[in-house]
């Protein structure tokens, strides 16, 4: 489990603008350094949106490039116990951001595993999901609209993509921050009445074509066609003899498309 850092290291000198947006409290700022940690102490259907993170947090200790224009988003919500719904929820929140899309007119999107949304292989979107609090997540959501990453970070130019880039006009930061909380709650409403694997069959719907991939299993290297999630909610994974193995999200560090 990796040490997260202090939530009260990230509160910002001024107070948010809150503002009710139908089931969600939500709280904006200018500039924060994650809003995920802004979002630790906060109850559920609440959510923090800042116009900039001077220390945006990505999958396993990365930092994620938080520059004016994109959608930088937390968002609290219950959590249950057990291994079925810490494997659904971050499935879940990746299947809310392509629904959102998908009404936005976006097209060509799919998602990497766990929850990154890829057009043309570069990154459109990433997640992360941490648990401050027992019986609650932040899902923390990342989205390119009209931020430019690649001017602090060069190497994203042909690994990121923006709205910008895929529609003509792209949505305000206030219209996508409405859409995505309302697509992420009725996700999460759905689960809680629906089963866990009927999200899988629909989350498997939208990698893409089987594809080969290499995991990064902190430092073991295993290559084979990845082919969804099994009905656990699991990496599945087969060798050229179409064996079957199976991964938890912390099991693998990293996913390069091969
Ligand atoms: C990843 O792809 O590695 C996940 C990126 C998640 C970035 C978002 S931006 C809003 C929230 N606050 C953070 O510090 N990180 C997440």
């Amino acid at each position: 489990m990796p040490t997260l850092p202090h939530p009260l290291h990230a509160t910002p000198a001024t107070g948010p603008l809150v503002s009710i947006l139908e089931s969600w409290t939500l709280h904006e700022y200018r500039a924060v350094s994650s809003t995920n940690l802004i979002a630790a102490t906060l109850p559920a259907w609440t959510a923090v949106r800042a116009d900039t993170q001077s220390a945006g947090r990505g999958r396993f200790q990365r930092s994620w490039i938080s520059d004016q224009g994109g959608l930088w988003l937390s968002a609290v919500v219950p959590s249950s116990p057990g291994k079925l719904a810490r494997r659904a929820l971050p499935l879940a929140a990746g299947l809310a951001i392509c629904n959102a899309l998908q009404e936005l007119g976006v097209q060509g999107f799919r998602l990497r595993w766990p929850n990154d949304v890829l057009v043309n292989d570069q990154k459109l979107a990433g997640l992360l999901i941490d648990q401050f609090a027992p019986g609650l997540a932040v899902v923390g959501i990342g989205i390119n609209v009209g931020n430019q990453p690649d001017v602090q970070d060069a190497s994203l130019k042909n690994c990121s993509i923006r709205l910008a880039d895929l529609l003509p006009t792209p949505p305000k930061l206030s219209v996508l921050t409405d859409l995505i909380l309302r697509r992420l709650r009725t996700v999460l409403l759905e689960l809680n009445q629906q089963s866990a694997p009927a999200l899988f069959l629909r989350v498997n719907q939208l990698w893409g074509p089987p594809r080969t991939v290499e995991l990064d299993l902190d430092g073991t290297l295993r290559r084979g066609l990845f082919t969804g999630v099994d009905s656990e909610g699991r990496l599945r994974l087969a060798d050229l003899c179409g064996n079957l193995s199976f991964y938890d999200a912390h099991q693998v560090r990293h996913l390069t498309e091969i």
